[in-house]
């Protein structure tokens, strides 16, 4: 039967045709795309509901933007933790409306035969099985008939325009929302890798205590995103930006002046555990990768590459030259699309089921 159906699609019947949606399910921000089309969704993975009557209601970036602000009966849910699934039915209804949003409209003519979906999704390296399982599930509730499921790593380093298959390693670095993910790639493999839970999202939170304590005010989640967005960079730019928040002394609100230094302070030691990733990385592989990778150098992926100089203040504390990827938080997704494009490569590079 299986074969029947996937000799028909080669004819291109229309009813037969399976279309491939790629998914980077990822902590701070979920990226879809459609084979031949592009990127047709980028929001927020975060999801509203109303806890008395357990609708979901708020989805993506107006879920985001009420993060703090809501009454006590809605609850804004983050579904997925460290690039996995936290909570299983948030993560559903959240796909569930973006690819309504994003998908759905596109097939919107297929109004006899529904489309069969075939889901091309990255997941870290660091998911367990179950965590995998866990992602396919979700698929399958969601409607797709289908699910490859590709390391995060193999799929930033194609999106970031390496050869995965070329035996001349690569080292990647992803910063994103949940994670930093180290890899070093090679003749269509991972060879060595290290995960560090404590990316974007932990620098938010590092920032709340660092301001708690210096300066005596409360600031929410979403205020201490901008400030690391506004005032992190390398460049030796100190701007500042004054934030009002919740006095610790009185409760009442107060204002503080925030500069570029005290950004940088309080997320030094966080930042710092990515060299002592990347030192760790390099000292578990064999020499010769390690002299390639320093003739070579870092390619940086993820949201965090967008900060003003980290090449260089990475490059500089590594003593290797450290190279952003252009649209560095889209490199996961482009990834993805190109190995719709080559069935082969996909069905190679994919995790093959358990
Ligand atoms: N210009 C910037 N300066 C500092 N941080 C930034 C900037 N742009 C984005 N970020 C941060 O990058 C993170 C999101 O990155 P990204 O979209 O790559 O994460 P993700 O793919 O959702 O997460 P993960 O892959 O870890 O599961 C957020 O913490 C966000 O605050
Ligand atoms: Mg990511």
């Amino acid at each position: 039967m299986f074969n029947f159906i996937q000799s028909l699609e080669k004819f291109k019947l229309p009813f037969f045709s399976t279309f491939d949606i790629c998914l980077d399910l990822g902590t701070s921000n979920t990226r879809i795309a459609i084979k031949d089309k592009g990127k047709v969704l980028n929001e927020p993975t975060y999801v509203g509901v109303n806890t008395s009557s357990k609708e979901y209601i708020f989805f993506g970036s107006e879920a985001k933007t009420i993060l703090g602000k809501t009454p006590e009966f809605i609850k804004i849910i983050r579904p997925v933790i460290n690039g996995v699934i936290s909570d299983f039915d948030a993560q559903v209804a959240l796909l569930h409306k973006f690819l309504q949003r994003s998908v759905k409209v596109y097939f919107k003519n297929f109004t006899l035969i529904k489309p069969q979906l075939r889901a091309i999704a990255s997941v870290p390296y660091s998911a367990t099985e179950i965590e995998q399982k866990a992602l396919e599930e979700v698929l399958f509730k969601v409607g797709f008939s289908s699910t490859y499921l590709v390391e995060k790593p193999i799929a930033t380093a194609i999106g970031a325009g390496v050869n995965i298959f070329y035996h001349h390693p690569h080292l990647l670095i992803d910063i994103g929302g949940g994670l930093v993910e180290l890899s070093i790639v090679s003749g269509g493999g991972i060879v060595a890798e290290r995960t560090i839970k404590n990316a974007g999202d932990s620098l938010n939170h590092t920032l709340a205590n660092y301001v708690y304590l210096k300066y005596g005010i409360i600031l929410g989640e979403t205020t201490c995103e901008h400030l690391k967005i506004y005032l992190l960079n390398f460049r030796g730019e100190n701007r500042a930006f004054t934030v009002r928040g919740k006095s610790l002394e009185d409760g009442l609100p107060k204002s503080v002046r925030i500069k570029s230094s005290d950004v940088k302070e309080a997320l030094y030691s966080n930042i710092s555990q990515i060299f002592d990733g990347v030192k760790e990385l390099i000292e578990v592989s064999p020499p010769e990768v390690v002299d390639e990778i320093y003739e070579r150098g870092i390619t940086l992926t993820g949201g965090l590459a967008n900060v003003e100089g980290i090449d260089n203040f990475l490059s500089d504390e590594l003593k290797i030259d450290v190279v952003v990827a252009s649209d560095p938080d889209d490199a996961v997704i482009r990834g993805l699309l190109k190995l719709s494009n080559n069935y082969q490569d996909l069905v190679k590079l994919s995790i093959p089921k358990i």
